[in-house]
């Protein structure tokens, strides 16, 4: 099939309704588009997974704080349309910002808890912004399965989180990170770096290895293996937070495992990035 573009999230629920009475299985990818090889990954596992493929594309306005980057976030749809073909897409659903927030929503999804540590304090509404736009792409998209990247480990936890609670009935696929030759996390975000900063970004992936190198030598210490993710990082640190792998509560110790996750401001561009350490 041809990919066909949807901006109106009518046409995307009738799509839906017309799919399922088919009798298809639907994946769906939600994105905010400037399409990487992580995002042609989760398109990847989705096609596998699935007869009709859906890819969202929409810079979701209330996930992003008042001095945050929604403004200057990248954007390029034909790009992102070439990549979407290539990887077998059915549908393309671009809804614009008044369709999908037709007047300010007075309902909020809220997954409390998972969404306390880590980004959650530092971006405050974020983790609401995010469930509550997936919860609605979910009801347009109305998937059997929707894949997510563990580039961003808590956004997936809370995702699955509101899925379980809320009975939504579709199964989350969580991806592992892709990452460039020499190690950075892809990200749309990459595109601000400058040459200077791409070389900075690699203190985060290395940091990381490095944490996991002495977790693999025998320490077990939360907070010598956070000191040493920390040790080389270059930016303004974040945070750098060791915490259980699915309850995202903190630990002194690695005795199950374990997500080491950290954010670094490399000048004014915040990044992410996290591995999962194992006793
Ligand atoms: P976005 O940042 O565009 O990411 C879309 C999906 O791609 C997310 O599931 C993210 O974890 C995954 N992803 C990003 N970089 C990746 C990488 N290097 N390897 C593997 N997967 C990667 O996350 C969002 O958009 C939004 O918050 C969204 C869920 C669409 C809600 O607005």
């Amino acid at each position: 099939m041809t990919l066909q573009v949807l901006h109106d999230p009518r046409e995307m629920r009738i799509v839906s309704e017309e799919l399922r009475r088919d009798g298809r299985r639907v994946a769906l990818v939600p994105t905010m588009g400037y399409l990487h090889a992580g995002h042609v990954s989760l398109l990847a596992a989705g096609r596998r997974r699935s007869d009709s493929l859906i890819l969202s594309i929409f810079v979701n306005p209330i996930q992003f704080g008042p001095n945050e980057d929604l403004a200057r976030y990248p954007r390029d749809l034909e790009g992102d349309l070439d990549k979407a073909r290539a990887a077998g897409v059915d549908w393309a659903f671009v809804p614009d910002e008044h369709a999908m927030y037709p007047e300010q929503p007075l309902t909020l999804v809220r997954v409390s808890r998972l969404g306390d540590g880590l980004c959650g304090p530092r971006r405050p509404g974020h983790f609401d912004g995010v469930a509550t736009v997936v919860a609605k792409l979910f009801h347009l998209a109305q998937p059997h399965v929707a894949i997510f990247g563990e580039k961003d480990y808590q956004q997936l936890a809370v995702i699955r989180r509101m899925v379980h609670d809320l009975d939504f009935g579709i199964e989350i696929v969580g991806m592992p990170i892709v990452r460039e030759p020499d190690g950075l996390a892809m990200s749309s975000r990459n595109a601000y770096l400058s040459p200077e900063e791409r070389k900075d970004a690699l203190s985060l992936s290395q940091g990381l290895a490095a944490a996991e190198a002495l977790c693999k030598s025998g320490e077990r210490d939360a907070a010598r293996l956070v000191e040493t993710a920390r040790a080389g990082l270059r930016g303004r640190v974040d945070y750098v937070e060791l915490r259980d792998a699915e309850s995202l509560e903190t630990v002194e110790t690695v005795a199950a495992p374990a997500v080491l996750a950290l954010a670094v401001f490399v000048g004014k561009t915040r990044l992410i990035d996290n591995r999962v350490l194992r006793p």
